[in-house]
């Protein structure tokens, strides 16, 4: 059968713990679908920088490439200052790696807690497709008179016609696949950012004439964390720029149960895309089994969903569901009633179930 060369980055924190358990489930599902996956692991996060210096080597970039796909934990990491991991390593394999979108899934499951009243898994079942290459991550700007009463700190976003028209081209497809309203809704701040969102509307609207079947609309980012939390149904897939995508998909995160269940793929359609639970490496957890992995399962769904075997990702799911419905009690770290390996073995069991 086929063979898929998967990139493994376990990283910092309970980021290990997590990959542990994806991984163990991938496994069941490629032994019951009959495939297989060879995995290289790479010990790249705080650790090894603070041994080594270095964050994402250059070799190590030339290797991943070399992957199908690449499953990640989480990166962060206490004794390190803030950025130098997350630039160095996240957002340095955003950018390398060309994963120019970033898909994250807001959907509730079944006997999850949200915080959103009288709304359950029917209205709370949509997609953010998060420009994931340019906008203010592209780390243009500069200071000037640094440190005096006249700094000026300047972060400009960056947002190219060709970057902006393939991401919105990806979320016109993916709201295609999917059976909800066929609606993809544009979220911007044309109102304020005059040039990036003038940009963005332009190429939204040329791009909706090839897709005469999808229903468009616009909603400013301020509106729609306002109807993400009031009325979610409205969504079905939401498209919009880095820095707006980062921020709605926390939001988006909470709505759906919390950091332990939101997982999100870095897509290059192209090329070699990475899979992630979005929460963070979560350190005072560490090492104490009590961490919800499903996020990282669930990112190792969309992983196999993107290698092309979406039976296997859909049985991973369901069997998500299925413990959520039976067995867990909570989605959060030391409450689900078992811990993180236990929950793991479970899923797998599930997986192998006929
Ligand atoms: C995310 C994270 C990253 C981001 C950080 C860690 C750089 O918040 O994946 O959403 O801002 O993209
Ligand atoms: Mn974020």
């Amino acid at each position: 059968g086929t063979e898929f060369h998967v990139g493994v980055i376990p990283g910092d924190g309970t980021g290990p713990e997590v990959v542990a358990e994806g991984i163990k489930v991938l496994n069941a599902a490629a032994s019951r679908y009959g495939f297989g996956l060879k995995y290289t692991t790479y010990d790249l996060g705080g650790e090894r920088y603070k041994r080594t210096g270095e964050t994402l080597p250059d070799s190590v970039i030339r290797e991943l490439k070399q992957h199908k796909a690449i499953f990640l934990g989480a990166i962060g990491h206490p004794e390190v200052a803030p950025g130098i991991l997350e630039k160095g390593i996240l957002l340095r394999a955003r950018f390398e790696l060309d994963q120019y979108i970033n898909l994250r899934p807001v959907k509730l499951y079944e006997g999850v807690d949200t915080p959103l009243k009288n709304k359950g898994p029917e209205e709370i079942d949509f997609v953010v497709v998060r420009e994931n290459t340019e906008g203010l991550y592209a780390g243009a700007g500069g200071v000037l008179k640094r440190g005096t009463a006249d700094e000026v700190a300047i972060q400009e976003s960056i947002n190219t016609r060709k970057g902006v028209e393939r991401c919105i081209r990806f979320a016109f497809d993916i709201t295609r696949k999917r059976n909800k309203g066929k609606k993809l809704t544009l979220c911007g701040k044309t109102n304020v950012l005059t040039f990036a969102f003038d940009l963005w509307e332009r190429t939204f609207y040329e791009v909706a004439k090839d897709y005469p079947d999808i229903a468009t609309d616009y909603a400013h980012v301020d509106a729609t964390c306002m109807w993400m939390v009031k009325n979610p149904e409205w969504f079905d897939v939401i498209v919009t720029d880095n820095m707006f995508g980062d921020i709605i998909t926390d939001l988006g995160a909470m709505i759906q149960g919390g950091m332990g269940v939101a997982a999100g793929g870095n897509i290059n359609p192209e090329g070699v895309s990475m899979f992630e639970p979005i929460g963070g490496s979560a350190p005072k957890y560490t090492g104490r089994n009590v961490i919800n992995p499903l996020a990282a399962i669930m990112a190792g769904a969309m992983m196999l969903d993107f290698l092309g075997q979406e039976e296997a990702a859909q049985c991973i799911e369901t069997s998500v569901q299925k413990a959520i419905r039976n067995d867990l009690t909570s989605m959060d770290a030391g409450k689900m009633g078992m811990g993180t390996k236990e929950v793991g073995d479970l899923i797998s069991r599930y997986v192998l179930e006929k």
